[in-house]
């Protein structure tokens, strides 16, 4: 029986995002798409905003004493320029809670949904918005500052401009595609006829993620003016592309990991006091393996996180993970997944990694984007007729994780 230990003061959680979970949202661009049939309607997801000190409660019986969330940008501006005081307070009480139950917030700035006028003006496209998300930025940490030390800008940018402009399965729905023969598969895939092609999204795509990058640092320098002590970070999606094998594959492999992490992170890098890191992803060029799978049918390698940790290592700055987890229906690999998962971890620790928590996606099963809520990656699972919660067995494997501060093998 080997023990792992964790540093002192880890962070040990959970994630959510508020579009997925709070429910009643009805002023982004994805309830403008799912009233047009592009994407499914997520209606009250699971009611968190209402019923956040009972998910809260739960959250620290499960041993945890972080909690990553994120606000929505349009409950906050639903009107450019006008700031919603409503929605601070409601914040505010989250984060008393969150307090109250010894959870240290950390705070994602913007997941993934815009709010309509944002959007429907052009969005990232727009010239102006890093201009627009800084004030924005600054805003949400002048309001909610002295609850909460932990802001990341922003949620996986290489996510969001590559479903966006590049297949074409989330809002704006823009589909880089020379031909008009659909054979891609992924998440988004019954939507996707009706994305706009060709191959204007490729040009557009790559002025998202420059004015992405610009948005980060404007709303890092504006952040810290005001509050210089706030740790800024981003959260970045890394796919681990490995090869096996010919020098060809490898190749590949350098030049995949470039595209997708090293490409936005050597933009961004010098603006952030730490890194989160989403890992969801392994692949090898040259495999021949068959994979077990997830219920999202990803690859069951959890322990690969390792390299992803590895991989933003060499930024030098503290990191965090601010996602990691897997769609499991019936919670037969949860707990295995967990415990390989906080291992790698604990690997890359070892290895000079300076990882300061691991927060879990997601507490509870929540609104998976163009899937719906067909997928359950949460510790709890929500029974969305009644809003019921049930805690599910591999939640109590990674309370014992959390309470010991290590992992035993
Ligand atoms: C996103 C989450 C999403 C999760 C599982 C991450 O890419 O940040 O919003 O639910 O992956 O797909």
């Amino acid at each position: 029986m080997i023990e792992k230990k964790f540093p002192d003061g880890f962070y040990w959680g959970a994630a959510t995002a508020a579009y997925q979970v709070e429910g009643g949202i009805d002023n982004t661009d994805w309830a403008q798409a799912a009233n047009e049939e592009r994407v499914p309607t997520c209606g009250i997801a699971c009611d968190h905003y209402n019923r956040y000190e009972e998910d809260f409660m739960l959250a620290k019986e499960l041993g945890h004493t972080a909690h990553r969330f994120s606000v929505e940008w349009a409950r906050i501006e639903p009107e450019e320029g006008t700031f919603d005081q409503a929605a601070i307070l409601h914040y505010r009480a989250v984060l008393k809670s969150l307090h109250a139950q010894g959870l240290k917030p950390y705070i994602t700035i913007w997941h993934f949904t815009l709010p309509q006028w944002f959007a429907n003006s052009g969005g990232f496209e727009r010239k102006d918005s890093p201009k627009i998300f800084a004030k924005y930025a600054a805003f949400v940490v002048a309001e909610l500052g002295d609850l909460c030390g932990h802001f990341s800008t922003m949620n996986e940018p290489n996510v969001y401009g590559s479903n966006g402009w590049l297949r074409g399965s989330w809002p704006p729905f823009k589909r880089f595609s020379l031909t008009d023969v659909v054979s891609i598969t992924n998440s988004g895939r019954q939507y996707e006829a009706k994305a706009s092609r060709g191959i204007a999204p490729l040009f557009l795509y790559f002025r998202v993620m420059r004015h992405l990058a610009e948005s980060h640092n404007a709303a890092y320098c504006a952040i810290k003016k005001l509050s210089p002590a706030t740790d800024v970070s981003i959260v970045k999606h890394v796919i681990v592309f490995a090869a096996n094998g010919t020098i060809f594959n490898q190749l590949k492999a350098k030049i995949a990991n470039y595209f997708w992490t090293y490409k936005f992170m050597n933009r961004v890098a010098r603006y952030c006091d730490s890194i989160g890191l989403n890992y969801y992803f392994y692949t090898q060029f040259g495999d021949t393996r068959s994979w077990r799978k997830t219920d999202m049918d990803w690859n069951f390698a959890p322990e690969h996180i390792y390299e992803a940790l590895m991989m933003l290592a060499r930024y030098r700055k503290p990191l965090f993970v601010s996602e990691g987890g897997l769609a499991d229906a019936s919670d037969t690999g949860r707990a295995e997944y967990i415990k390989r998962q906080v291992t790698g971890v604990w690997q890359a620790i070892q290895n000079g990694a300076d990882v300061r928590g691991h927060m879990y996606w997601s507490l509870l099963d929540n609104y998976e984007w163009a899937l719906g809520f067909a997928k359950r990656f949460g510790l709890i699972h929500v029974d969305y007729e009644t809003q019921k919660r049930t805690v599910r067995p591999s939640a109590y494997v990674y309370k014992k994780i959390c309470e010991e501060n290590k992992v035993v093998e």
